[in-house]
């Protein structure tokens, strides 16, 4: 595990707990903080000894506060798209990440924060948790991915009320419109939580689950056939060796024993 300024790693039994560590300004994303979760998820994507990932926050105020306010303010028309796009780019690799990952969101989850759950495949919210896109506040809009995939989420009409408006929504609203899978009450249960969930999926053959996140993201994408993506990716599975063995384990009646391959 590497040594990072704002970011905590824990591995264990195949599960990389990444944890977002700059209480002292709500777990705000500065650059640093977002090149070091780039660098984290970069690795995590080629270690083979990481199986699933969780992202949360350090400490139990807050999963993450949004950008840092203090670099946006600096931003201006020679800098501000690649800013934005930089921001796309780590989250998209979230999202397409061939590993399951959860956020398990601990408190406010704003903004940025908001957008990097959303890039997750699977959220759990503790009873604190705050959800909001108050980027309007800010004169600006949600940068980092988040009209695309508030909208996915929760539908057009919320969605808009949400950006729009700015405001926060707490965990039970966020539960009812979707935006969490599922609330449980403390930081401790959601980790318990998305062991559980993780260790469910880990079960399951690497290549089918990490084409399974393929063929639903494109099925949002306005560029590819979701369709065809998903015939090819289908068509791919069925030339491998998890493949074979998964039918033949059912046929033999015994659990199969996948290798990502
Ligand atoms: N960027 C930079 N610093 C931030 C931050 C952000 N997004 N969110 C919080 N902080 C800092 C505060 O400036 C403060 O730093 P200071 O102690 O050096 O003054 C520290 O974190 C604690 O925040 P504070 O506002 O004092 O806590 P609070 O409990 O009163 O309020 C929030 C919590 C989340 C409601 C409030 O911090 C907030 O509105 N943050 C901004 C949220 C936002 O607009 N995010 C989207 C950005 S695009």
């Amino acid at each position: 595990m590497s040594n990072y300024k704002n970011l905590l790693e824990d591995l264990d039994d195949g599960i990389l707990t990444i944890s977002i560590n700059r209480p002292e300004k709500l777990n705000a994303l500065n650059s640093l903080t977002l090149s070091e979760l780039k660098t984290s998820i970069e690795k995590a994507y080629d270690e083979n000894a990481v199986s699933g990932i969780i992202i949360t926050g350090a400490s139990n105020k807050a999963f993450v506060a949004g950008a840092d306010i203090s670099e946006l303010a600096a931003l201006n028309d020679m800098n501000s798209r690649k800013f934005s796009e930089r921001g796309q780019e780590i989250f998209a690799l979230i999202e397409n990440c061939h590993k399951p990952i959860i956020a398990v969101i601990n408190g406010y989850a704003l903004g940025g924060g908001c957008e990097l759950a959303m890039a997750c495949h699977i959220r759990i919210g503790t009873e604190n948790a705050f959800f909001g896109q108050p980027e309007v506040s800010l004169g600006i809009l949600p940068g980092f991915g988040g009209t695309q995939r508030l909208t996915h989420i929760v539908g057009k009409g919320k969605a808009l009320e949400l950006m729009m408006t700015g405001e926060m929504i707490g965990a039970e609203e966020a539960l009812s419109v979707r935006l969490v899978n599922h609330l449980v009450a403390t930081k401790e249960d959601g980790i318990e939580k998305a062991k559980e969930i993780l260790n469910k999926i880990l079960k399951n053959a690497p290549l089918s689950y990490g084409m399974v996140v393929n063929c639903v993201n494109t099925a949002y994408s306005n560029i590819e056939d979701g369709y065809q993506i998903e015939a090819n990716s289908f068509a791919s599975c069925c030339k491998s060796e998890d493949f074979k063995e998964g039918t033949a384990a059912f046929l033999e009646k015994r659990k199969p024993v996948f290798k990502g391959e």
